[in-house]
């Protein structure tokens, strides 16, 4: 098949790696690591809604894979099918289940989904009048649109609350975003991140993984992207996905239908495990970044055939999902200062000319942030390679990534040192 996949980061290297060579693969924009696995066209970025179907139509290509949520909100999906090219990822309706928070909560409410009781406000004084009114802290409050994963505000106490509305929706701290807010209530417990691919009606469950949201050690500091990943997730029991199932992915998807917007792609549930059972946190109309990078190592089938089969509404045909009894880490390699500024332009030292280290086979060097110049890798963003490893043993996965991480240098380079270590406790 020829495949475009729409992205350039950690994600979509990760989603092209495991198409694998027989299949010719293209990538826009790409980056310098991915380039070693498709070809690029670093000019047409993911919102280029018209440059990326352009693109597809000039390559013949026979399937297009949308890496990023912004891409999705924007309606390439739409736009790929109505010229008659398959696409993976939900049509612009569909994925509001991530662009709006108040329509992914309203139809939580509406199917009897279990997730944090909220109410939604479009304006300010009335937000800050209900707060007031609030006798449990912290709170959280969330912007309805997309804010790069940063529109989530947990709030201590009454006056952080109040600020966080000002900042939102009085001070457009993201934009159009924060014109209408939800306020919840703060749920406490384990984080599990399920990834369901679904054509509207079927279902192939892939494996779940834990993200590391904050930059710094023992979940310190600023929220990030993430900055590391395990998967699967050992929080996930078979008793908590045969609830999750049952109360969550099933109703989820039949509630996509029912609204007449049924869900073509992966469905990326946020679920906390609180003690009065799971909630849905959030959704996600995409595959996670860094989650991919250890969730799809993990899938054993035709990975080529899932994407294609579920783009054609025929998932029901898609037979093989074997699972997989390993486990994958994923370490994170930043520039220094990220998620607030930092520097690019850094030589990588440690890379052979595909990227990635030598000698290792079990470990895979996905690029996030990369320019390849003249048979060097140098850092272009905030998140630069997600080191992931394979292995037989969650401890070992983490370990052999850890070495790996070992070899990899540039200036002002950071990275977690405790990716996996809340997963190991009770579980080695
Ligand atoms: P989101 O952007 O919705 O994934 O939220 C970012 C992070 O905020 C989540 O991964 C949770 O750690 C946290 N969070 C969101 N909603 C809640 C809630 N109702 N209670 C506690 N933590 C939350
Ligand atoms: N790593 C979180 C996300 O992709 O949303």
């Amino acid at each position: 098949m020829k495949i475009l996949v729409t992205g350039g980061g950690g994600r979509e290297h990760a989603i092209i790696k495991r198409i694998g060579p027989a299949h010719e693969i293209f990538c826009a924009p790409g980056n310098g690591g991915i380039a070693s696995d498709a070809k690029i066209f670093p000019e047409i970025k993911a919102t280029d809604i018209d440059g990326q179907v352009e693109l597809a139509k000039k390559l013949g290509v026979d399937l297009v894979v949308i890496g990023p949520d912004d891409a999705l909100a924007l309606g390439l999906a739409d736009r790929l099918k109505k010229i008659g090219i398959k696409a993976f990822g939900p049509e612009k309706a569909a994925s509001a289940l991530e662009a709006s928070k108040v329509f992914s909560k309203d139809l939580m409410k509406k199917y009897n989904i279990p997730t944090a009781a909220y109410e939604v406000f479009d304006d300010p004084e009335k937000a800050k009048i209900y707060i007031e009114t609030l006798e449990k802290f912290p709170t959280v409050i969330k912007a309805d649109g997309l804010a790069l994963g940063k529109g989530v505000i947990i709030a201590e106490d009454k006056a952080k609350a109040l600020e966080a509305v000002t900042q939102i929706m009085e001070d457009k701290k993201f934009g159009e975003s924060g014109k209408r807010i939800v306020i919840e209530e703060f749920l406490s417990g384990p984080e599990i991140s399920v990834f369901v691919v679904t054509d509207g009606v079927n279902a192939v469950e892939l494996s779940s993984a834990m993200d590391h949201k904050r930059v710094g050690d023992n979940d310190t500091g600023l929220n990030t992207g993430g900055m590391g990943t395990i998967a699967p997730n050992p929080f996930y029991t078979d008793s908590i996905k045969a609830e999750v199932n049952k109360l969550i992915i099933k109703p989820t998807i039949e509630a996509m239908q029912k609204e007449g917007c049924p869900f073509v792609g992966v469905i990326f549930f946020g679920l906390m495990a609180t003690p009065s059972g799971v909630k849905v946190i959030e959704y996600n109309s995409r595959f996670g970044d860094p989650e991919a990078q250890v969730i799809l190592p993990l899938f054993k089938g035709d990975f080529a055939k899932l994407l294609e089969k579920t783009a054609e509404g025929k998932l029901g045909e898609y037979t093989d999902s074997s699972p997989d009894n390993e486990y994958t880490a994923c370490v994170v390699i930043a520039s220094g200062g990220y998620p607030e500024k930092y520097e690019t332009g850094k030589v990588i030292t440690g890379l052979n000319e595909n990227g990635q280290i030598e000698d290792m086979p079990d470990v895979t060097i996905y690029h996030a942030g990369t320019k390849y110049t003249d048979g060097y890798y140098y850092t272009a963003g905030g998140r630069v390679l997600g080191v992931t490893a394979k292995a037989s043993t969650l401890k070992s996965a983490i370990d052999r990534a850890y070495e790996a991480v070992g070899k990899i240098s540039f200036d002002k380079m950071q990275f977690r040192r405790d990716i996996g270590k809340k997963a190991l406790i009770g579980n080695e």
